[in-house]
């Protein structure tokens, strides 16, 4: 029940105010983020998925795109252990720490892969040395050492002198959010904590305990 109060008064405050998007307060700390960066600025997250029997796993991403209507979005291997996780399990988690700002998001959502075509798109703008480091790691199995991929690279740069057409094993998500929480630390006070929630028709957002 407890747990329920504050999400109530989120719902209630919804039925007075229409609230800003909260991936569009993403993007607006990503970008007082960015500003406050020396050196080139990524959007990098940490991403949770659940495998068949239960078990979370975590690594990192990059995230190429993100907005209001479409969510996150970014690429993968097809043989890496997300894909397996997403495909028995669409629910993932995206946790980012931005270090200058000395804060953090939370999202929770829901995942779905592009089409085709669309991962294509992006493929396309590619640096070549991107799409060779891509392709010459099948993420399957051991290798003795990174000469292995070395000489994969040295192979693939021979069979492509020109255009690489996409590896079917390049695949694209994106993440829709359903939840998200934005913590900020403050130097002298306590943490400033909001939730964010999507309800049937909109976005409510309220301050919570931190
Ligand atoms: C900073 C950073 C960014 C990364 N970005 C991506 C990415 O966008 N896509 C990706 O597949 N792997 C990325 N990786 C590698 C993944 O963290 C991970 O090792 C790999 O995808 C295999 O993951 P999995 O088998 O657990 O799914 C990144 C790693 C680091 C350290």
């Amino acid at each position: 029940m407890k747990k329920l109060i504050p999400l109530l008064f989120c719902i209630a405050a919804t039925l007075y105010a229409k609230e800003q998007h909260p991936i569009t307060k993403v993007n607006a700390w990503f970008k007082e983020e960015q500003t406050r960066t020396t050196g080139t600025f990524h959007k990098f997250a940490t991403l949770a998925t659940v495998s068949r029997d239960g078990h979370p796993h975590t690594r990192m991403i990059e995230l190429v795109g993100l907005n209001p209507q479409q969510g996150g979005l970014f690429f993968t291997h097809k043989n890496s252990e997300k894909v397996k996780h997403l495909e028995h399990s669409s629910h993932a988690a995206l946790n980012i720490w931005l270090p200058q700002t000395h804060r953090q998001i939370s999202i929770d959502g829901v995942v779905s892969q592009i089409s085709e075509a669309e991962a294509e798109k992006s493929w396309n703008r590619m640096p070549r040395f991107m799409k060779i480091t891509f392709m010459a790691s099948t993420h399957q199995g051991e290798i003795s050492s990174n000469e292995v991929l070395e000489e994969r690279k040295k192979q693939l740069e021979e069979l492509y002198p020109k255009e690489i057409p996409m590896p079917g094993t390049f695949v694209g998500y994106r993440i829709l959010p359903q939840k998200v929480i934005f913590y900020e630390i403050q130097s002298k006070s306590f943490p400033i904590k909001h939730i964010a929630l999507i309800g049937s028709d909109d976005w409510s957002i309220c301050q919570v305990e931190p």
